[in-house]
């Protein structure tokens, strides 16, 4: 397939301009003073998959925000591949520390993208990778040589738990029958190191408070005399890693999958450098779970992570004040065989059985979702790694990945077909962080290797 290659050269220009409109929308999904842009975003992706070649485009109203389905079905005797995305991104505060605003998209070089980069928030995640499969559907159309069926599946509330998907799957499992679930929204080790992910972690989010007073107190008539909330959270929040930082929750490792040492050393085979790594986020030295080592702490081990934490008074200046309440935000991601519903619950549990007299304890669930592994003898693995083999010269190598896509599980649940996460980005890509951006090659690449990935997948299933 050279010609793939000279399409994109010939093309590229307006490829690039093109992410570039749909990045000027700014479909930020957690915060409802944007929900025009996210309803916008779901309308401009619709037109894009009918000027790539789709036969049929809707919009899917749902109870939160609508799900971009299209599809092209050339014959029903066919394999179909169904690609998942999502248009909607994550809110781009702290907006003081962008060096250019997030919603208008600029290219600048970096160290690692020479070639140039997009910056602005959604680029990578997942705007840009989602992208790359609207223009690979109009290369194979333009080219006559989509070989099976496609289904687009895009949906507007992936970084705020995915509720209206779930929603979705459950009642339209007919017509989203398909052979092979193909996913852009992970990363890879590096431009010259191409990988496919084969795992993703699953997730509890829940919010705690903890009451004190029934009001805010003077800290010099009533301090010592009462619990202060705050102080009470940080103990109850430090109390939940241990001196080897393993989470004291009971029973939390319970259904834990541990690997062999056979599998840890495979693991251990991909290309890491631990300098480089404290390097590029000006770190002394990495902290976590002693008995592994990072690329194993973030990956294959489950954590728990305070996200946020307040109360009291934060102000200019310094007020003398007991607060009546502390709140936290706290993420426990998930490893194979933990049920998040059940860490769930073993959270809350625990939670309210450590606080002390004096203080009363609420735990929120948020959302959560189970985590993934796929195995790498499927067909889907396979014409992956031929397509990657193909355009980087070399395989593709697993890696275990630590972010979630909760929805993921749930396509295996409802859908019974196993899921092919071709990512593109890199991790230092800064998704969720201010300058996320998408490199120029990443983009052309990930527009390049998805035909391949059709044709070995098709030919792979004769
Ligand atoms: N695309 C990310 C997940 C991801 C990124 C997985 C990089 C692997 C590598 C996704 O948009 C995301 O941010 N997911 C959330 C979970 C969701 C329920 C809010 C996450 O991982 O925090
Ligand atoms: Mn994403
Ligand atoms: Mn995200």
């Amino acid at each position: 397939m050279e010609n793939i290659k000279s399409y994109v050269q010939q093309h590229k220009d307006r490829f690039i301009n093109e992410l570039i409109e749909l990045l000027k929308i700014p479909s930020v999904s957690a915060d409802t003073a944007y929900s025009q842009d996210v309803i916008d975003t779901a309308e401009a992706v619709k037109v894009s998959l009918e000027k790539a070649g789709c036969d049929f485009v809707e919009i899917c109203d749902t109870p939160g925000y609508p799900i971009v389905y299209g599809e092209k079905i050339i014959d029903k005797s066919l394999p179909t591949v169904l690609v998942y995305g999502h248009y909607d991104v994550q809110p781009p505060d702290p907006m003081e520390l962008w060096t250019s605003p997030p919603f208008e998209p600029v290219i600048k070089k970096t160290e690692i993208h020479p070639e140039g980069a997009i910056f602005a928030r959604g680029s990578c995640d997942d705007k840009g990778q989602m992208y790359m499969h609207v223009k690979a559907l109009e290369y194979m159309v333009q080219s006559n040589t989509l070989p099976c069926n496609v289904k687009f599946m895009i949906e507007g509330e992936e970084e705020v738990g995915s509720k209206s998907l779930s929603w979705f799957v459950e009642r339209n499992q007919e017509k989203l029958k398909n052979d092979v679930i193909l996913i852009s929204d992970t990363g890879m080790i590096s431009n010259q190191q191409p990988s496919i992910t084969t795992g993703l972690r699953g997730l509890s989010y829940v919010e705690v408070e903890v009451t004190g007073p029934n009001r805010d107190l003077h800290s010099g008539l009533y301090g010592g005399a009462v619990a202060n909330p705050i102080n009470i959270l940080a103990k109850m929040i430090a109390s939940l890693h241990d001196d080897d930082n393993h989470i004291t929750i009971p029973g939390f490792y319970d259904k834990v999958q541990e690997l062999s040492l056979e599998e840890r050393a495979e693991m251990a085979k991909a290309p890491f450098n631990l300098d480089d790594y404290k390097k590029a986020l000006d770190l002394n030295d990495v902290y976590g779970e002693k008995g592994y080592v990072t690329n194993e702490r973030n990956s294959i081990r489950p954590t728990l992570d305070v996200n946020g934490i307040w109360g009291g008074y934060t102000g200019e200046g310094a007020k003398t004040v007991i607060a009546s309440k502390a709140f936290a935000k706290i993420s426990m991601r998930l490893v194979p065989n933990q049920d998040w519903e059940e860490i769930t619950e073993l959270f809350t549990k625990h939670f309210i059985s450590i606080a002390p007299a004096g203080v009363t304890v609420k735990v929120k669930p948020h959302h959560g979702g189970q985590g993934y592994v796929t195995p790498i003898d499927s067909i889907g693995y396979k014409a992956a790694n031929m397509a990657y083999t193909e355009t980087f010269g070399i395989p593709a190598i697993p890696v275990r990945s630590g972010g979630s896509i909760p929805i993921v599980a749930l396509f295996e649940k409802e859908l019974k077909s196993k899921t092919i996460l071709m990512g593109f980005g890199l991790d230092s890509d800064a998704i969720h962080s201010p300058n996320e951006h998408f490199g120029i090659f990443n983009y052309l690449k990930g527009i390049e290797t998805i035909p391949l990935f059709y044709k070995y997948f098709v030919e792979l299933s004769k």
